[in-house]
Formats: structure tokens, sequence, C-alpha cells
């Protein structure tokens, strides 16, 4: 049967973190009363000015193609906030507005890819990174960021990993599973590191707004060399609780932009126009809402890590954004728990999920056994309840 299919597809694996999260629904629906730990989306409604800029794009009949990358609007609204926000100087003909941050990724890596160059990936990575690069013929290369060092890259080990195959690095701060934030410093060494070798730095800066500690700075913005070989990938699911409209953007150098153009030309056409007319509203409109998220955000973590590390045999660090908490598990690792063998990670989610009903994602999925991660995109009282029954099962 696979004879039949596609070499290069088959080797693509399904993202874990949607399967947990669908065995937990699943179990949802059946009347089991599950905790869920795994949502990679913000548990709020999209703000209703948004909403309400999408029916009313609806209602004026603004409902059919629009160009490719996206309509002039939504790109100036694009250069105003990476102004605003970034300090970045781009033009519309360097904005590609797509299907969401990872159609974005997606493209990129079809634009600047051909087979066997190299991209280099952080590992805890997100689920998708190491497919991406696969899927555009390229090979990952993974490179250790481990949580001794705050879960970043440390600049020496990086500059081995790089040979003449590296075609770019990936690079996300804040980051997913981590929360980890890069600091100037260690961005400005990156940057450098790229420069020299010439290669790309795919910036994907998706929980940008999502911060608690420290300043958010993109890679893109020290000097024009380093934006030149930069593409900031940027989107509005998380920031505006928008996961569901699909619209995220590049911002890069003019060529790369117009070959991702093409590619959505062909491949997909334009992002939905009334999620563009909706996104326009909300990087205009009152961002308010933001601050509202945040501090429900920063409430949750703050109770959810110290929870976590009063708990026997787990430990996290103090994420500075995104909406995730690395877990350390090493110390479960090899235990047996009411007759379930702990041996690795998926053994750990199956054993939460089965037996206490809480669902969490392992962190074989991205690509480290000796993590789960754990999302506070759910309430506060289910946050206290699950953490209670991890506990229990822990005991
Ligand atoms: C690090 C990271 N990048 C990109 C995305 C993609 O977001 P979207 O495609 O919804 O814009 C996600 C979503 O989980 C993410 O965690």
């Amino acid at each position: 049967m696979g004879k039949n299919l596609s070499k290069k597809y088959l080797a693509v694996t399904g993202s874990v973190t949607l399967e947990i999260t669908a065995k937990a629904k699943k179990m949802k629906a059946e009347g089991i009363d599950v905790i869920g730990f795994g949502a990679g989306e913000p548990d709020f409604n999209t703000p209703l000015h948004i909403r309400e800029a999408a029916i009313k794009a609806i209602n004026e009949g603004l409902t059919g193609y629009t160009a490719a990358a996206g309509i002039p609007e939504l790109k100036e609204a694009i250069c105003e906030k990476l102004k605003k926000d970034n300090n970045l100087d781009y033009k519309p003909e360097n904005i590609v507005v797509s299907n969401g941050a990872k159609h974005s990724l997606f493209n990129i890596l079809q634009a600047i890819c051909n087979p066997e160059d190299e991209v280099i990936v952080p590992v805890p990575y997100w689920v998708s990174y190491p497919e991406l690069v696969k899927m555009a013929d390229a090979t990952p290369v993974f490179v250790e960021t481990p949580e001794s060092n705050g879960f970043k890259y440390n600049i020496d080990v990086l500059a081995k990993a790089i040979t003449s195959k590296t075609k770019a690095l990936i690079l996300n701060s804040p980051s997913n599973p981590t929360g980890t934030l890069y600091t100037e410093e260690e961005l400005k060494a990156i940057a450098d590191l790229a420069v020299e070798n010439n290669i790309y730095i795919l910036s994907d800066e998706i929980y940008e707004k999502l911060l608690y500690d420290g300043k958010h700075i993109s890679i893109a913005s020290f000097n024009e060399k380093i934006k030149d070989l930069t593409i900031v990938i940027n989107g509005m699911s998380k920031v505006y609780a928008m996961t569901g409209w699909r619209i995220g953007y590049t911002a890069s150098n003019k060529e790369l932009a117009k070959v991702m153009t093409n590619i959505q030309s062909h491949a997909t056409s334009n992002p939905n126009t009334i999620a563009q007319y909706a996104s326009v509203a909300a990087l205009k409109g009152d961002q308010e809402p933001i601050d509202n998220m945040k501090k429900a955000f920063v409430e949750r973590r703050n109770y959810m890590v110290e929870k976590i590390n009063s708990i026997n045999g787990l430990s996290c660090r103090m994420p500075e954004g995104a909406f995730y908490v690395m877990v350390n598990i090493t110390q479960i690792l090899g235990k047996t728990f009411n007759g379930y063998e702990i041996k690795n990670s998926m053994d750990l989610a199956d054993y939460l999920l089965s037996t206490a009903n809480v669902a969490v994602v392992p962190g074989i999925g991205f690509g480290t056994d000796n993590y789960m991660r754990l999302s506070y995109a759910t309430s506060l009282k289910n946050i206290e309840e699950g953490l209670k029954r991890i506990e229990k099962a822990l005991k």
C-alpha cells in the first residue's frame, strides 16, 4: 500500500499535541471528567470588536478572493505593528499573509530549501518544526537547548552544528514548549553567527505578546544584514485568541516574499478574506483584551510553577512567556505507580490520562523524553484540580 504513496510524506508524523487533545476530547464527550493540560490555544473568545469586524465584512460583501499575499489594508496594518512594536521598517511588498503562522513556516521552508539542505531545530522543539523541514526535502539538524541553559541555544554548540549545508536555523522566543525568552545579548550573538555563515533565521515570534517577564526583541532589528537574512513569523492566533481564524504572516526580504507569494497563489490562493478584515480590526483596534488575558495567564503560571515544584519527583523553571510549563520528569522515570511502570514520557501521559483523568503532552512530542508539557490555557480551578490529581497519582 505504502509503495504507492509519497515516500517523503510517509515519513511525516502527525502532531502529538493534536492527538492527545483529541483523546481527551473524546473522553470528555463520553462523560468522563477530564482535565486537559494539552491546549495550544487561549481559553478566551476572540474579542468582540474583532468578531464584529468580520460580520461587517460579510454584510458588506467583502467575501471574494483577495490578492494571494493578502489585502493591502492588512499588510499596511502589519507594517505599522512591526514598526511600533519591533522597530522594524517593512513595506507591504515584504509581507505575506497566510493561513496561520504554521502555513507561513511551510511557505518559507518550501521557498528556501533544496534537497540536502540542513535546517537547525532546537530541542525541545515545537512539534511541527522537524516535519515542516522534512516536507521541504531538507534535513532537520537537532541542537539541544537544555534546561541547564534556560532551554536556549548555547552559542558554541550552535556554531559547531553549522556546516556548509546549513540553510537556516529556527529561533522561537518566547518558546513553545518551554516559554523561554532570549535576552538581547543572546540574540545578538546568534545574529552575528548567522551573518558570518550567511544562513537564514526563521524567527517565530508568535508568542511575543504573551510575555510576563523581560522584553521581547526581534532578532531582525539589530542591523540591515541580519534583517535581510531573517524571516519574522507572527500571527493572530495566540495574541488575539483567534486560532480558528487562521491568519499568520511573514516579514522578509522582497525576493523571498515574492517566491512565497507564488507558492501560496497555487496552493491555497489567498488566506480567508473575512478573517483578513477581522485581523485589520485586531491590529488597529483596542489592545486591552491582551492585557486582560495576560493578567489571567500570569496568575495561573505563578500558581502552576509553585505547585509543580512542591510535588515530589517533579520540577520546572519559571517560563517568561507563552502559556506552557515544561515539567522535568527525570525522577519519575523508571518508577512504578499503582502497577504502571513509567519508562518514558508517553507512559506517564498514558498513566495520567487513564488513571487520573488528566491530559498532558509527553515530552517525546518535542524531542525529549525527560519532560511533559502542561498548558495553563485553562482556568485556575482546572489547574488546581488537575495538579491535585497529578500529585495523588504520583504518590
Ligand atoms: C511556536 C508556534 N509557532 C507557530 C504556531 C502556529 O500558529 P498558527 O498556525 O495558529 O498561526 C504555533 C501554534 O501552536 C506555535 O506554538
